[in-house]
């Protein structure tokens, strides 16, 4: 369809989607200082749910209520997997093909799903359904896994764990018929919590054993004790603690949280502006541990972003929760409405000279938006393109103003920290690594799930934990820290999994993934997998990652059909080579990292010989 955005007129359900985005009591409050252009990925989110797709005139509309030039809205609308510019079946099914899933027969169920519903991308069941491959959908503990979304005046959307050919073809032809779908249950939380009961858990203590969704059952469980705490010993004091405490963040890139929390805190005025963001875009293949506490501990993770809040001055904060996590979106979105209708959040928190909140708002299917200045990019309504650093975000982040920016787990340790003191947490673990670290344990291995550990354990010990290898039992390899971590191999086993111990072997612990690989999986497909997702997912701001993603899919393709251009060395040096410009030339983390895992594997293996 050719997009004429200056002549097309939005028909009046889409008129009513983007007014009703606009109208809403969270996004007014939310218009000063930031401006009306913020709501543009809110109001196309919306509209997709209501319609199915993103009209031209749907589009104009938007562009004129927000007062965006309409190629800039077009731009933003077409940066996203989740949303679509031509006419969709309303219901459209999305089934994971990545790697964890691959371990768990998914392209056979993809084969499957083709037989019953037709070629990928095709309208079904009588032009109201579609379905597609997907990239990681963070279910990994709980795959085969597919997610379902259905248009209308009320959209619906839910996951299917475990999927089979018959429980997805059964959901959407029920979502056809107007049916409702099945909720993902807190017993299946439990199940993926392997460690479920066990008296040593700090951060997930509460998981599976409280009401998510009371705020009561969080006070009773020491809930809110920290941010009380917080609050008497003052901003300064809260900052030291983090300081002393060593936590590093549990994003990816293990920055000191006190040193970024100092950092903002440092440039605090009386007319000063400073926001807090909690990250939990989580779309890094074969992670899902954030997800826990999102659906298990909603109000853990509000605590830790006010007490962020209040020691570095910030007014408000946001959680951006990736879009692929529906159910994570709503209990959260209710918990903060608790939160505030309790005191917790809004003027005057708890009766203090402290006024802030929350709001939550929703990716659309980007990985890259989980960097972090491409997050404040994708919130403020512009492409989720990162942004070149320096500045770094303590000076200028989100809405250009000074801004602290955490991991979901790194904020969930916040409470521990000022209940029990900096020092006290800085002895748990190693002298480089302190606290408690969660691992996402799947793929082969015979208890899928999220674990907690003190950092010190090897990697043979977190396997023997999770019950050790599946399928054949013969583990092959093990892929450490996501897509854009490292494979290593049963010889490394006894690495601690620690920065520092991680680090020795070349490898990083990266978002905490661990998945095993047994030796019936080919090594190759998975790499072709990982090279295809890095191509997708490369924003295409910047030359060596836009290049280098296609050319080492295509590198890696040849290898595996055995055509090589010349000798398979010639290729492999080619890789490499491409490899280093990536690395030295890309502007973020995704093309700096997008041949890490492709090369650990050529190193450990001889894989195309
Ligand atoms: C491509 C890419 C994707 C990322 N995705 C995430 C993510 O989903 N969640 C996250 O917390 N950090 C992610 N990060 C790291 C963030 O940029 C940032 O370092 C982190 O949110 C800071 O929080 P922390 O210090 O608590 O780890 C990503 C980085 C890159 C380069
Ligand atoms: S490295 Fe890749 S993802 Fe990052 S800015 Fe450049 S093109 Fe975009």
């Amino acid at each position: 369809m050719e997009l004429r955005l200056t002549s097309d007129q939005a028909s009046a359900e889409e008129q009513a989607a983007v007014d009703g985005i606009l109208g809403m009591p969270d996004f007014q409050n939310s218009l000063e200082p930031e401006g009306h252009r913020q709501l543009l990925l809110p109001v196309l989110h919306a509209l997709q749910a209501r319609i199915g797709w993103l009209s031209a005139g749907a589009l104009n509309y938007a562009a004129v209520r927000l007062d965006v030039p309409p190629a800039e809205v077009y731009a933003v609308a077409s940066f996203y997997d989740l949303l679509r510019l031509r006419p969709t079946p309303s219901i459209s099914l999305h089934v994971c093909d990545d790697i964890a899933c691959k371990t768990r027969g998914a392209d056979a169920l993809c084969a499957e799903v083709e037989k019953s519903l037709g070629k990928e991308g095709a309208p079904c069941l009588g032009g109201k359904s579609v379905w597609f491959r997907s990239a990681c959908l963070g279910l990994c503990d709980q795959g085969p896994v597919a997610y379902l979304r259905a248009a209308g005046e009320t959209p619906k959307e839910w996951v299917i764990a475990r999927a089979t050919a018959e429980s997805i073809v059964a959901d959407v032809q029920d979502c056809t018929e107007g049916g409702e779908g099945r909720k993902e249950s807190r017993p299946l939380l439990r199940e993926f919590l392997p460690q479920f009961g066990e008296s040593q858990l700090r951060l997930l203590r509460r998981v599976g054993h409280v009401e998510p969704a009371s705020i009561e059952d969080y006070q009773k469980t020491e809930g809110y004790a920290a941010l009380r705490r917080a609050m008497e010993m003052g901003p300064e004091a809260v900052v030291r603690e983090v300081i002393e405490s060593r936590l590093l963040g549990r994003g990816g890139a293990a920055f000191p949280a006190g040193k970024k929390w100092e950092a903002v805190l440092r440039q605090r005025r009386a007319d000063s502006v400073h926001y807090v963001v909690c990250n939990a875009d989580e779309s890094e293949p074969g992670t899902f541990k954030d997800r826990v506490f999102l659906k298990g501990d909603p109000f853990a993770v509000l605590e830790g972003l006010t007490i962020a809040g209040f020691a570095v001055g910030a007014k408000k904060g946001y959680i951006y929760i990736r879009g692929e996590y529906p159910e994570s979106f709503r209990i959260v979105s209710q918990a903060v409405e608790t939160a505030r209708t309790h005191h917790f959040l809004g003027e005057r928190v708890l009766g203090r000279d402290f006024s802030f909140d929350i709001e939550v708002r929703r990716g659309a299917g980007a990985y890259i938006c989980g960097e972090e200045t491409a997050l404040f990019n994708s919130i403020e309504g512009y492409r989720g393109e990162p942004r070149n650093k320096p500045p770094f975000p303590t000076q200028s982040g989100l809405f250009r103003r000074p801004t602290v920016v955490n991991n979901v787990e790194t904020l969930v340790n916040i409470p521990e920290i000022i209940l029990r003191g900096g020092a006290a947490y800085e002895r748990i673990g190693t002298p480089q690594s302190a606290g408690y670290r969660l691992f996402c344990l799947s793929g082969h291995v015979k208890k899928p799930g999220t674990f907690e550990v003190p950092f010190g354990i090897t990697l043979r010990q977190l396997i023997e934990l999770a019950g050790g290898v599946a399928g054949t039992g013969r583990l092959q390899a093990v892929l450490l820290g996501g897509a854009a971590g490292s494979f290593v191999s049963p010889k490394e086993l006894d690495t601690p999994l620690t920065f520092e111990g991680v680090r020795a072997i070349g490898a990083s612990l990266g978002s905490g993934v661990v998945m095993l690989f047994d030796d019936s999986v080919d090594l190759r497909e998975i790499l072709a997998r990982i090279a295809r997702f890095f191509h997708h997912e490369s924003c295409g701001q910047c030359v060596p990652c836009r290049v280098g993603t296609i050319r080492q899919e295509e590198i890696l393709a040849r290898l595996i059909e055995k055509k090589p251009n010349g000798s398979v060395k010639n290729e492999i040096a080619l890789l490499k080579e491409a490899a280093q410009a990536m690395r030295d030339a890309s502007i973020c983390g995704l093309g700096q990292t997008a041949p890490t895992a492709v090369l650990s594997a050529i190193e450990r293996w001889s894989l195309f010989s």
